[in-house]
């Protein structure tokens, strides 16, 4: 595995079952007794966030502090980049205070490539979502889900045909997974306006409908996506209204849906735009389930990207 997690690009199918299989382990161990592991002791994590986050800052540091790492949270909100310190100065101040890893969330896309090539830093450095690009750990957490839900298939999806629906355009989560879930073999389906849909789709491993009622009893996983009206500067579609009644997931759809199939989002969501609290908060959900399974798959991409010490041996 490389060193760096700026991309799923940066994993070989070897890489992502490795994860997968080392957050099911975790699992295992920390159902137990045995809820803290000491394997990253002695390491510390800085979270670097440029953007809000709830879910991810707080469970890569639930996650570093399960493994005993040592955690500084580092906000841009109150800190010297609003007196107008630069990404290079904030980090390196960081590592003189001792990272071992950076995990950076930043509006820009490319930020995590770039603190990665810099040289500024020596400490591994995690993606937690750059601008519109990547958001590699929600990827491998919705796939570890989704692994959880069809346990028949381990981490093979060959067959399993996944729609993600919405605001495709402004998407890291839809990016990332489309390049995962490839990998591991599913059939992707974007479903949005062409509004929505970024130049160049064509060339993604994807099939396109514009239409979310055309297909909507075949799909084993529907993915809903967050209309990010934060990063839109023009209109996208007539009306919120419209856009609910033509793309969200309400309790009719979810009717039609197969009896296996799950919904999934990766938050935060708008209730009644792209799904309904119904469909949210229905028996098919497994959005709450996302949240418990990315605290386990960042501490198995802590541990493996780290080197923590063997799990067989501290998880007794
Ligand atoms: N899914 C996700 O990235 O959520 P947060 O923005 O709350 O971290």
């Amino acid at each position: 595995m490389k060193s760096q997690l700026l991309s799923i690009n940066d994993l070989s199918t070897a890489d992502i079952h490795s994860i997968l299989s080392t957050a099911a382990e975790l699992e295992r161990i920390t159902d137990g007794p045995t809820k803290k592991l000491p394997t990253l002791r002695g390491r510390t994590v800085v979270n670097l966030f440029f953007e809000d986050s709830t879910r991810t800052r707080i469970s890569f540091e639930t996650a570093a502090k399960r493994l005993s790492a040592d955690v500084i949270n580092f906000s841009a909100k109150g800190s010297s980049v609003s007196k107008g310190e630069s990404l290079k100065d904030t980090a390196q101040t960081l590592q003189a205070m001792g990272a071992d890893a950076v995990v950076i969330r930043h509006g820009s896309s490319g930020a995590a490539q770039r603190l990665a090539d810099s040289g500024w830093i020596s400490a591994t450095v995690i993606n937690a979502g750059d601008g519109t690009h990547e958001h590699p750990t929600q990827a491998l957490l919705d796939a570890f889900t989704i692994s959880k839900s069809f346990p028949d298939r381990k981490s093979d999806f060959s067959g399993l045909r996944v729609a993600i629906v919405g605001d495709i355009l402004h998407s890291r989560v839809a990016r990332s997974n489309v390049l995962l879930l490839s990998k591991l073999g599913a059939s992707v389906t974007l479903i949005a306006p062409p509004t929505l849909l970024p130049v160049g789709v064509e060339t993604w491993p994807v099939k396109i409908s514009y239409n979310m009622d055309e297909q909507l009893e075949e799909f084993d996983v529907v993915m809903m996506l967050r209309i990010q009206i934060e990063r839109m500067s023009n209109f996208f579609f007539p009306s919120e209204r419209e856009y609910s009644r033509q793309y969200g997931l309400n309790e009719e759809r979810l009717l039609r849906m197969k009896k296996s199939a799950i919904v999934m989002h990766p938050g935060p969501m708008n209730r009644g735009l792209e799904i309904s609290a119904s469909s949210a908060d229905s028996s098919r959900s497994v959005i709450v389930d996302q949240v418990g399974n990315g605290v386990l798959t960042r501490m198995a991409v802590l541990y493996l990207l780290l080197g923590g010490a063997a799990l067989t041996e501290v998880g007794q």
